[in-house]
């Protein structure tokens, strides 16, 4: 690394979600739910310079790690995305998000009169016809779900 290069501080024990699609870690913080008042340290990079990707962002959490849902939303917008799980300063377990091909529950679907938006229960579920531009179909009305529906919902 040259020294003109920003260095990002490691962190100690936590999450960093690397590798997101760059633009989107606003969105990624927004799913995990992050307002500003935790009291451990939050890193967030927009567009820095990637090896693999054009441009990356990276969230840094200290502290926490993300349960299953909260990485399928991170999947749905940013597809490339590596989670990193820190303990005592190492990488101790690297994962690459993978969006399943059928996705239900976490995210509604656009058609008001779509029977999984009515009182019967029935749960939303999505066909995975492309990862990127996200392109997700509801099993039940066809409608067609894409990357600014998903974070109008989030
Ligand atoms: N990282 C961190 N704090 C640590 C260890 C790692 O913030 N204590 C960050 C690194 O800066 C990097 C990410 O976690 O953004 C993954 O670390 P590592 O696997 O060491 O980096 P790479 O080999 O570059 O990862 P990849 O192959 O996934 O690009
Ligand atoms: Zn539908």
């Amino acid at each position: 690394m040259s020294e003109r290069e920003l260095r990002v501080s490691k962190i100690k024990d936590g999450t960093v979600i690397d590798h997101i699609t760059g633009g989107h870690a606003l969105d990624v913080v927004k799913i995990l739910g992050i307002t500003g008042h935790e009291k451990k340290p939050i890193t967030v990079a927009i567009h820095v310079p990637s090896k693999r990707l054009k441009t990356k962002d990276i969230v840094k959490i200290e502290g926490r790690e993300l349960n299953p849902q909260e990485v399928h939303k991170i999947a749905l917008l940013a597809p490339h995305a590596t989670i990193n799980i820190i303990r005592d300063y190492k990488v101790v377990k690297k994962q690459e998000v993978k969006l399943p091909s059928v996705i239900e529950n976490i995210i509604k679907c656009v058609n008001p009169a779509c029977i999984s938006n009515s009182d019967e229960p029935v749960r939303a579920k999505f066909y995975l016809d492309s990862e990127e531009p996200l392109v997700l179909k509801c099993h039940y009305c066809g409608c067609i779900i894409e990357k600014k529906d998903v974070l109008e919902q989030f």
